[in-house]
């Protein structure tokens, strides 16, 4: 069993294939962790039950015997605003009396099979049944009336659960929910180092390791989305481990708007995590018998280290996150237009790129930015989605069937969030984007957003995209998003509701991505944001692949993509092998192979020689495609780790295939190079496909491939396919 109740111990024992979690139930009904790490088969921790209780000035709540408990010291399931506890609240819910004071205690609870779907909100699904069990633990603040269930579900097949929460207002009066965070975890120890992941647009996910400390340490997001600057992701590592040793807890929240993930170290040397969406300029008003839930975090716990925890995660989201019909299929290969024309393009500049592609091999066209309204730069025409004729005489559905009869897919770019102000839409309908009353909007690359919260805002982006598809036959859907929110406001919400804006903008663009993709469910989206601003798990239940980042050097590239491998699986990168100078086209191919992979140029501006190039390497993606797609990742040198060269590995799940690539970033000093391999056999022997030399797996990972003699030039690259070979 996943889940047990211990009734004498009052007790539960949360084990997923590789951690365990338990929770008591307090005397008083509060809740404590009193375990969460690798899996132990011991369930009762009786004696790790007990904390230090007193501590100058912290207090013991109503209806405890002074000092024998306090939350201020016990490592809590809920961190309660107002009351004993000191440190960071997970919740905070304002009552009619005016006061934020709070109090969760347990109620009842309930253990079911599976796991339940969470209302407007993307999560992680049960794949087969028994794959998920989840505890349900209802609490009460009697004060209030107010209710939250914790939820809790378990994966049998992997190391990892989710947390979300359900707060009810079972009162007569109305509530209004400050802070509403996914989980509170408070952890034994603090000898931990913090992984999170920052950038900007050009240069998302960079990796940032540092030691905590007492006091708060932190990643957020105040801008509409998650955003380029901060993932929402972090792990908590043990300070001697590393990619491959030592216990790694990785926490990821499903939800694609502000967020905040905080740890805080506490004077008895605990640590907090709590993560969850942004309460900064947040507020829901809860009137009696409504309910409001918050996104799901992922917790994943590996006792290998990152590299264990990322795989964990990549499997995770391959199985139970990425869903619909392109799940497990190959996504056919494309080729963009974007970088190759930008919005410089007619018809046949199009048709003649189409044409190169499926001689080429290639086996979906998508047409990017400028096909609508008045768009031939970023200065217009956003919301006008309808073909401009001057650019595609003869209009979409003619151009579309040239392409399809050519034998390729198509795809089309949109950006339905986005209003341009010198738009038909926007003159139309000026209230239509968000703004507040009295103060002019910023712009932000010469546009406004449009208010996803209003269902007639919505209902009018569908029926368009909706007629574009139907009538063309589109396959294929890349969804843009170029900006940051700011006067973030509804001209439909009372002054009251305004706090309740960020939450209902991104409920409103999930429910309008769902119903699109009700309508079309054979349509493959591509998530995207001015490359990976909205690069998140929410993103990825509805885009199987996003758009990875605008930076197609793939020398600088590549440490996007490392940095986007602590938490998300190759499947989803979008990466495309772009015309950028810094780099040969097999180098380009090798690091966009490691992701959903196209081509983004126009072949009339590169060379006879690329071309002929790119004929070439083709065979190579569609042979490795499910290697690196559903394989197993081995980061082997890593940019945090080495400023001069990157390899990185896929393994199959039976040990019978990996796939090597070295890449050469910058010219090395040392040129003494053995590259040790991981993951394989060691008593398994492989051959080498170049030169039908075998090795034994134990040699490949110990002595490592000898790379002393490969050239050693800037950008250079190479790939190292071994097959299992009988002994
Ligand atoms: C930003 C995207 O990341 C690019 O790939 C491209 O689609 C442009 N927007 C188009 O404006």
């Amino acid at each position: 069993m996943s889940i047990a109740f211990h009734a004498e111990r009052q007790s539960f024992k949360l084990d997923t294939a590789g951690s365990s979690y338990i929770i008591k139930i307090h005397h008083n009904g509060f809740l404590s962790c009193v375990y969460y790490g690798a899996y132990i088969p011991d369930d009762n921790l009786t004696d790790f039950e007990r904390r230090h209780v007193y501590a100058s000035f912290s207090a013991w709540p109503p209806g405890t015997e002074p000092y024998t408990f306090t939350p201020d010291t016990c490592p809590m399931e809920i961190g309660c605003n107002g009351g004993c506890d000191m440190r960071q609240s997970s919740v905070r819910v304002r009552n009619a009396d005016g006061n934020a004071v709070s109090d969760f205690r347990y109620v009842s609870h309930r253990i079911e099979a599976g796991k339940p779907a969470i209302p407007g909100l993307p999560a992680l699904y049960e794949n087969e049944p028994g794959d998920c069990e989840t505890l349900v633990i209802t609490t009460r603040d009697e004060t209030t009336g107010a209710e939250m269930d914790l939820y809790y579900t378990v994966f049998t097949k992997h190391a990892a659960m989710t947390r979300a929460a359900v707060i009810r207002n079972a009162s007569d009066k109305d509530l209004e929910i400050e802070q509403a965070l996914s989980f509170c975890l408070d952890l034994n120890r603090s000898d931990f180092d913090l992984i999170s992941l920052h950038g900007k647009h050009m240069q998302e996910r960079d990796f940032c390791r540092r030691p905590i400390g007492h006091g708060i340490q932190g990643i957020y997001s105040r801008r509409g989305s998650s955003g380029h600057q901060f993932n929402p992701f972090i792990a908590l590592i043990d300070r001697s481990g590393n990619e491959d040793r030592g216990g790694a807890y990785g926490f990821n929240l499903v939800y694609s708007s502000n967020f905040k993930a905080l740890t805080e170290v506490d004077y008895n040397g605990s640590t907090r995590v709590i993560m969850g969406l942004g309460d900064d300029d947040f507020g829901w008003r809860l009137a009696p018998g409504e309910s409001f839930y918050t996104p799901e975090a992922v917790l994943v716990y590996s006792n290998e280290g990152l590299g264990g925890m990322s795989r964990t995660f990549h499997r995770l989201y391959n199985e139970n996150l990425v869903r619909g019909d392109w799940k497990r299929r190959h996504r056919p290969l494309l080729i963009n237009n974007w970088e190759g024309t930008y919005f410089d393009f007619d018809e046949e500049k199009l048709f003649a790129i189409a044409k190169w592609a499926k001689e080429t091999g290639l086996e979906m066209f998508v047409m990017d930015d400028g096909w609508f309204g008045k768009r031939d730069d970023d200065t217009s025409g956003l919301g006008d989605w309808f073909v401009n004729e001057n650019k595609i005489h003869g209009g979409l559905p003619a151009l579309v069937k040239r392409v399809k009869d050519l034998g390729l897919k198509f795809g089309i770019w949109f950006e339905p969030e986005m209003i341009s102000p010198d738009s038909d839409l926007f003159r139309e309908h000026p209230d239509w984007a968000i703004h507040v009353p009295n103060r002019p909007s910023s712009i932000g690359r010469h546009q406004l957003i449009l208010d996803m919260t209003r269902e007639d805002v919505r209902d009018y982006i569908f029926g368009r995209m909706y007629d574009i598809i139907s009538s063309t036959g589109a396959d294929y859907v890349k969804w843009d998003f170029n900006r940051n929110m700011t006067e973030a406001g509804s001209a439909l919400l009372p002054p009251d509701r305004q706090k309740e804006f960020y939450h209902r903008y991104i409920l409103g663009v999930y429910a309008l991505i769902d119903r699109l993709l009700t309508a079309f469910p054979h349509l493959l989206l591509e998530g995207c944001s001015g490359g990976g601003g909205r690069y998140d798990p929410g993103m990825m239940y509805y885009s199987p692949q996003i758009w990875c980042s605008d930076n197609t050097d793939a020398l600088s590239r590549v440490d996007v993509q490392f940095g986007s491998s602590l938490c998300y699986p190759a499947s989803v990168q979008g990466a495309h092998v772009s015309a950028s100078p810094r780099a040969s086209y097999e180098t380009k191919r090798n690091v966009a192979m490691w992701g959903s992979f196209g081509y983004e140029l126009d072949p009339a501006k590169i060379s006879e020689e690329a071309r002929a190039e790119i004929r070439t390497q083709i065979a190579d993606y569609h042979r490795y495609y499910d290697l690196i797609h559903f394989g197993d990742l081995y980061r082997l040198i890593s940019p945090w780790d080495d400023p001069y060269k990157a390899a990185w590995q896929f393994v199959d799940p039976e040990k019978t295939e990996t796939l090597v690539t070295v890449l050469i970033k910058f010219m090395m000093r040392e040129r003494n190079f053995f590259l040790r391999l991981k993951g394989l056999d060691p008593d398994a022997y492989y051959r080498l496909d170049e030169n039908g030399e075998v090795y034994s797996g134990a040699l490949l990972m110990n002595a490592g491939l000898n790379l002393s003699f490969m050239p050693n030039e800037d950008g250079f690259s190479k790939t190292f396919h071994f097959t299992k070979v009988e002994a």
